[in-house]
């Protein structure tokens, strides 16, 4: 699977460190070679020793080595891998890679490369949660740093969270994705996200309040095992992802027509919070107030675009997979909005306002397919993006 791949890996100092220790043989296992890094803090959590004994060559340390500038300077280290893997990525880490700071041996490959970088992070919960991290996270994701984990468990510390590094099986994963080898590798994927505005005049509109933060995750989930995402996007509150096509529209009928010129696809995840009206006639002029009171709006319905894909007779992506926000009686609206659309899955969820869930960065769903009902764990929005993306992997296998 990663057959003569070139890794660089980053050995952080964090009590993650030692995970890094299997990876270093389970990237092997898939056929890579592995030169590592460690840095000073990480060479407090596992020795130097260990690191070059498992990977079967010296580590590099130290930045000012002038053995390692006559045999390799860190330029050209830093860009003869097919791919840096940072693990563990721990917040200072990110807070040096984010503010493009290069103190050391590590920081500095990071700033010289021109090599995709891949991240586990992991540190402790209040540490990921700060909005120091937080900022750095977007600005890394932005800059086009791919991310694996991390993963909410039990930590060294003691506290219970998101901030576990992701388990070396899922890096290894990530790293493959990240190599354009993942389980999605070859598949076409439309997803759909984000809110649409819909014309009253050329000043106001209709809206919803949908951020795309869902739709955002899940395109970014597919990207990461390897599918060529198509993101049609209305005007969302959080940025595109790195590594998808992004076709940005404003109204449902733009969607629609963005959604048949992506088409032909293996499968179509909409998960955009589309209007179901539409004024009939725009204004082309700004609407003035006037002594008759208020304009008259004549509203006109949109296309179902989820209905239109799952009915298709020709053309048709083998999976198509809706969302249902729902506020009562979640499962029956949900499983007879499936019925109605024509779609093999519905993704719905809860927004009852007592759920916390609108807005919120967690999410808690239940999958409707042909099977049944199947209740997933409450969990962060980007988890349950990930693990759909691995479900849309498995169904399209
Ligand atoms: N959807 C769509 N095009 C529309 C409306 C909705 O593609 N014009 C899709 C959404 O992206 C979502 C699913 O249909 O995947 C469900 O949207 P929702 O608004 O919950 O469905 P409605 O048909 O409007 O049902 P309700 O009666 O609950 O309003």
């Amino acid at each position: 699977m990663l057959a003569n791949k070139r890794i660089l890996l980053i050995i952080g100092g964090g009590i993650a460190a030692y995970k890094a220790l299997e990876l270093i043989r389970r990237l092997q296992d898939g056929g890579a070679r592995v030169t590592p890094v460690l840095t000073r803090a990480g060479a407090e959590f596992v020795t130097p020793l260990s690191v070059s004994a498992l990977a079967g060559q010296r580590v590099f340390q130290h930045l000012f080595d002038l053995t390692d500038e006559a045999e390799m300077g860190h330029i050209e280290l830093s860009r003869s891998a097919d791919l840096i893997v940072v693990a563990p990525a721990t917040a200072d880490l990110m807070a040096k890679m984010a503010g493009g700071q290069a103190d050391d041996l590590a920081s500095t490959l990071l700033l010289a490369t021109d090599t995709p970088v891949l991240m586990a992070p992991a540190m402790n919960v209040r540490m990921w949660e700060h909005p120091a991290t937080r900022r750095n996270l977007a600005t890394l994701q932005a800059d086009g740093i791919a991310r694996v984990g991390p993963n909410d468990g039990s930590m060294a510390c003691g506290e219970f969270g998101p901030g576990r590094m992701a388990e070396p099986a899922e890096i290894v994963a990530a790293v493959a994705a990240a190599l354009g080898d993942g389980p999605l590798k070859g598949r076409r994927i439309v997803v759909t996200s984000g809110p649409t505005h819909e014309p009253i005049d050329p000043v106001r509109y209709i809206a919803n309040r949908s951020s795309g933060a869902q739709g955002t995750a899940i395109a970014r989930a597919l990207a990461a095992l390897g599918a060529e995402v198509i993101f049609v996007t209305g005007p969302a509150s959080v940025p595109p992802p790195p590594g998808v096509t992004v076709v940005p529209v404003e109204t449902a009928l733009q969607m629609s027509a963005a959604v048949d010129a992506a088409l032909p696809a293996d499968a179509g995840v909409f998960a955009a919070a589309v209007a179901d009206w539409r004024v009939k006639t725009a204004s082309d002029r700004q609407l003035k107030k006037t002594r008759d009171g208020m304009p008259a709006l004549e509203f006109a319905e949109n296309p179902d675009i989820l209905a239109r894909i799952s009915q298709l007779t020709e053309g048709r992506p083998a999976l198509v997979v809706g969302f249902a926000a729902e506020t009562d009686e979640v499962v029956a609206h949900a499983t007879a909005k499936r019925a109605r659309k024509g779609c093999d899955w519905i993704v719905a969820n809860d927004v009852s306002p007592a759920t916390g869930i609108m807005g919120g960065s967690e999410n808690a769903i239940v999958l409707i397919s042909a099977e049944g009902a199947e209740a997933w764990p409450r969990m962060g929005k980007d988890a349950v993006a990930q693990r759909l993306a691995e479900r849309i992997a498995a169904a399209l296998a």
